[in-house]
């Protein structure tokens, strides 16, 4: 038995329930829980480590993300030092490799292992006593850089491993990747966000590992593979294969597939499939390595000046094709980017045509050297759309023409403008035909103007058909123009129309938030709403008032002048306010009903979330509050209320079910009519 306390139990076993979900899904690919669920728990784990700080421990599942950024990272020495591995690429130099081992050990008898070689970054992970101390990338071999925070926020690399009895030292070795599906997207993003791209999944998985914020790292789609180790202690393992399979069971993520072989020929049959598999794989791959599978044979054949020799990758060529580039086509993004596009002879390449390529950008295509009429490689690199690797020079006739950026948006006409720190080129106007259905989808979204049914599709149709330039021209859209619209039948048009002039209420830091400012999320949005109450008084505004505001930067309040100096956004304003949408603060705190009363929320509720019904609560005066306390009013008890249920009672809080909350609370409508009531709206 334990001397730990009921609270304690319940937070161990919170953190070994969740850490089995982790490894259900990162491991073993078969959640049992949905993503809710899992939130649920890791948010109850939270609540009782803020109510108990005492019982938190530095392994807990919600301890990924924290810390302070990193002013430079420190050089940590390897106990093994990290080798690398010889390539070859060729099957001939693959027998060689196998002859090689058989003159050194000529009466042993052995087994391959081939597994994917994953090209990412490689990092050594130190478990003491089956606890995660240490992350280090390679380095040169000998010292790597501490990258600890920034690899814990990796969610399938336990920080604990699970086992009972962990060894008291295990190092494991492996590759932090990319997955290619996460990479496009946050290419696209950065291509949206005016940034310069990254040419492939490996850089951007070195350029992620290099943040010295773990809290930006825990953004990127980062996720990890191990296939070796180094120091061991109060462990060992006879075949490389029985390796892989512990560290599996450890909780750590292995090669979803490796094939056994006696025979070298048989390797090489294998190393074809693997290649066939290529695209399979949710990490770059660019070749096959190949292990003997038998450990104690390792010490015998031993290690060249960086290499062991047991082992050696094969490398496939990579996925090019030769092509000619016939035009430079501008796309122009959602955000407003003008991205070239190579316009491609179509070739086949990985097993599609391909007849467009990424240019990314104006400077790539003079720092490659671009021109229109070339012969040029073209690559996949994880990326949906191919990029241009370089252009053949030796096949230039003399007749290619340099490209030039155009000046103006070839959509809309207007003038281009590049921001300081950006490598694009973007157009500057926001009712540019691209731009606007980015603006509208925004408008419509939940955190702002909450317009039910006004998803991309139809944002798309509404802007295709010409109905709608901007989101004031919403509010005109008659019932005949949206029957028009593709897919939409009478009930859904209404639903629509009820949608959009439901929204005419909205809050004004909603609606603000809507406007779609630069920089301006939803925070800045409420504190602006709060300081200026109305939007004659914020349009007013000049920067040093934006400035002096706290928490409101210079950017942000540069931005918000820009903005309004901008007479197509004051136009657009002036037509939304005709429309009849709110510019003004209504002040909420004006329902008092619950001031001075403090809520605590525990448990599943079953027709909300605590989160709405905290809301429901502050908006009508009360108090919302993670832990009880002598000064809570009410304890609100929901399904499987735990700890706090029995603090509560202990204390002598009251107690309410979900039910008395709401009939507390009322409904919001009689909150709503009680408010216009009280400002003199009513009737
Ligand atoms: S074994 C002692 N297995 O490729 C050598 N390496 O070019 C241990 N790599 O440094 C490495 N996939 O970063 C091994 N299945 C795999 C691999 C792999 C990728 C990387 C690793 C290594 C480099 C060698």
């Amino acid at each position: 038995m334990t001397d730990e306390t009921p609270i304690q139990q319940q937070m161990e076993s919170l953190r070994t329930e969740i850490e089995r979900h982790n490894r259900l899904y990162y491991i073993d690919a078969a959640p049992e829980i949905t993503d809710r669920e899992y939130d649920r728990l890791l948010r109850e784990l939270e609540e009782l480590e803020n109510q108990y700080p005492e019982f938190s421990t530095p392994t807990s599942p919600t301890r990924r993300v924290g810390g302070a950024p990193l002013d430079r990272f420190e050089s940590v020495r390897h106990t093994v030092p990290m080798m690398s591995l010889s390539n070859t690429y060729s099957k001939e130099e693959l027998a060689e490799f196998d002859r090689r081992i058989r003159k050194l050990i000529p009466e042993e008898i052995f087994t391959y292992i081939l597994e994917p070689k994953i090209d990412g970054v490689a990092i050594s992970l130190r478990y003491e006593n089956g606890v995660l101390v240490r992350a280090v990338t390679r380095g040169d071999g000998a010292t790597g850089d501490d990258v600890t925070a920034n690899i814990k926020t990796i969610n399938s690399i336990p920080l604990r491993l699970s086992d009972m009895m962990p060894p008291t030292v295990l190092e494991v070795r492996g590759e932090i990747y990319m997955d290619t599906a996460g990479f496009s997207k946050l290419n696209e993003s950065r291509q949206e966000a005016g940034l310069e791209p990254f040419a492939n999944p490996r850089n951007a998985c070195a350029g992620s590992l290099k943040l010295l914020d773990p809290r930006e790292v825990a953004k990127r789609p980062l996720d990890a593979i191990f296939y070796a180790t180094g120091e061991l202690d109060g462990i060992a393992f006879e075949t490389h294969e029985q390796m892989l399979l512990s560290l599996k069971n450890y909780g750590l993520r292995i090669t979803p597939k490796y094939w056994l072989n006696g025979k070298i020929d048989d390797v090489l049959d294998r190393l074809d499939e693997l290649e066939n598999m290529r695209h399979e794989f949710p990490f770059e791959m660019d070749g096959g390595v190949i292990k003997v599978n038998e450990r104690r044979l390792y010490d015998e054949l031993g290690f060249t000046a960086k290499s062991p020799r047991w082992a050696v990758a094969y490398k496939y060529e990579p996925e090019q094709a030769e092509t000619t580039l016939h035009a430079i086509s501008i796309q122009v993004g959602r955000t407003g980017v003008l991205t070239p596009v190579a316009e491609l002879e179509p070739v086949q390449l990985a097993g599609t045509t391909v007849k467009r390529a990424t240019l990314h950008n104006e400077d790539e295509i003079r720092r490659k050297d671009i021109k229109v009429g070339d012969r040029v490689i073209i690559e996949k690199a994880g990326e949906i759309i191919p990029a241009v690797v370089k252009v053949v020079t030796e096949k230039r006739t003399g007749t290619e023409q340099v490209f030039e950026m155009p000046n103006e948006c070839p959509v809309c006409g207007s003038e281009v403008e590049k921001r300081a720190g950006e490598v694009a080129l973007r157009c500057t106007n926001l009712q540019c035909p691209a731009q606007v259905k980015n603006w509208l989808t925004h408008f419509a979204s939940r955190g702002a103007m909450d317009i039910n049914g006004l998803g991309e599709s139809l944002v798309e149709q509404l802007v295709d058909s010409g109905l709608v330039k901007n989101p004031a021209e919403l509010y005109s859209l008659q019932k005949v123009e949206v029957l028009g619209l593709e897919r939409m039948g009478d009930k859904s048009a209404e639903n629509l129309l009820t949608g959009i002039e439901a929204s005419k209420h909205r809050p004004f830091e909603k609606v603000l938030f809507g406007l779609g400012i630069r920089h301006i999320g939803k925070g800045a949005a409420s504190i602006l709403a709060n300081e200026f109450k109305d939007i004659d008084t914020l349009m007013k505004a000049d920067l040093a008032q934006l400035e002096n505001i706290y928490d409101i930067g210079p950017i942000v309040a540069q931005s918000v002048v820009e903005y309004f100096l901008n007479p197509e956004t004051r136009a657009v304003i002036e037509q939304l306010r005709e429309a009849g949408v709110n510019f003004e603060q209504v002040d909420t705190g004006g329902s008092s009903e619950l001031e001075g009363l403090t809520f605590v929320l525990t448990g599943t509720l079953e027709t909300m979330t605590r989160d709405e019904a905290g809301d429901k609560i502050k908006k009508r005066g009360g108090k919302v509050s993670g832990s009880v306390s002598q000064k809570t009013s009410y304890l609100v008890a929901g399904a499987n209320a735990g700890s706090k249920l029995e603090k509560a009672e202990s204390l002598g809080v009251t107690i309410l079910t979900e039910q008395q909350l709401m009939d507390l609370l009322g409904s919001d409508e009689q909150l709503e009519d009680k408010q216009t009531g009280q400002l003199g709206f009513g009737f």
